[in-house]
């Protein structure tokens, strides 16, 4: 009796350790990655390098100002001479501010990024940014190996510096063997950020869109682990009573 118990439960703790594992597995991404949601000072980065570099076309609809000061621990006089725009509101959403003809501009709206994280998966937009190559027949400039054809400029180019995808690795299976599997892309002129630096910056601005799409997630993390030790704690006591109660029985 006493050992199917162990048994059930470690099972069942075996499967809860198994599912965020399995959920953040995503499909389809060039790149390996998965968010780091214990990393606060990463989102911290990617936050400021958001409001930088990318909320020009793309808003945060779902996500407050006030849940930046929440969750990530960023003092609010911060957020408002740092991240926001001066008409903002601290307690309203990160809408952008490009108009529906920008749709026009660039043959496609920048979507809102509140959601990406959850669709497509942090790896997926990970992936996006780190593969961006020259293209000499795309609009922009530029082609990406996650999103073929994308409208979206490489408005990170000169950190990262200028990357075309070679011809021969193109022909070979497709893993450039350089750092972290290049996909036969090749950096041909450097950027104002190394190569680990721009991969430390993609992932710091990941981790924080993957922040936005849940901004409670690490708090529930917590709680997870609170609760487990506490169901851990209450088994040992329970045990204990239990032999306790039977001890004169036997
Ligand atoms: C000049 C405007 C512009 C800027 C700045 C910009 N983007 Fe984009 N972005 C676009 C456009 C346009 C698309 C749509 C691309 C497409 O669907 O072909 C897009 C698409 C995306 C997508 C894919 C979304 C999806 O689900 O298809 C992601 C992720 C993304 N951008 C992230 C970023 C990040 C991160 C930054 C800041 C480093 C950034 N963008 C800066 C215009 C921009």
């Amino acid at each position: 009796m006493m050992k199917k118990l162990i048994l059930s439960l470690s099972v069942s703790f075996a499967a809860a350790l198994a599912a965020p594992a399995a959920s953040a597995a995503g499909g389809g991404a060039v790149m390996d990655f998965s968010a780091d949601y214990s990393n606060t000072a990463s989102m911290q980065r990617g936050a400021r390098n958001f409001m930088n570099y990318c909320a020009a076309c793309h808003g945060l609809k779902y996500l407050r100002y006030s849940s930046i000061e929440k969750h990530l621990e960023i003092p609010r006089e911060l957020i408002e001479s740092e991240l926001m725009f001066s008409t903002d509101n601290f307690n309203g959403h990160i809408e952008t501010a490009m108009p529906p003809e920008s749709a026009e501009w660039f043959g496609q709206q920048p979507p809102d990024l509140s959601l990406t994280a959850r669709s497509r998966g942090a790896d997926w937009i990970y992936s996006f940014l780190n593969t961006f190559y020259v293209d000499p027949e795309a609009t922009t400039g530029y082609n990406n190996l996650q999103l073929k054809g994308a409208a979206m400029p490489h408005v990170l180019a000169e950190l990262q510096g200028i990357v075309v995808k070679s011809k021969d690795e193109e022909a070979g299976d497709g893993h450039g063997g350089g750092h972290g599997g290049n996909h036969g892309l090749k950096l041909v002129q450097d950027g104002a950020l190394s190569p680990e630096e721009y991969e430390a910056f993609t992932a710091d601005l990941t981790n924080f869109l993957a922040f936005a799409a849940e901004p409670g997630k690490a708090d529930r993390i917590a709680l997870g682990w609170n609760v487990m030790f506490y169901l851990f704690l209450l088994f040992g006591l329970t045990y204990l009573l239990k032999r306790e109660f039977w001890r004169d029985v036997h």
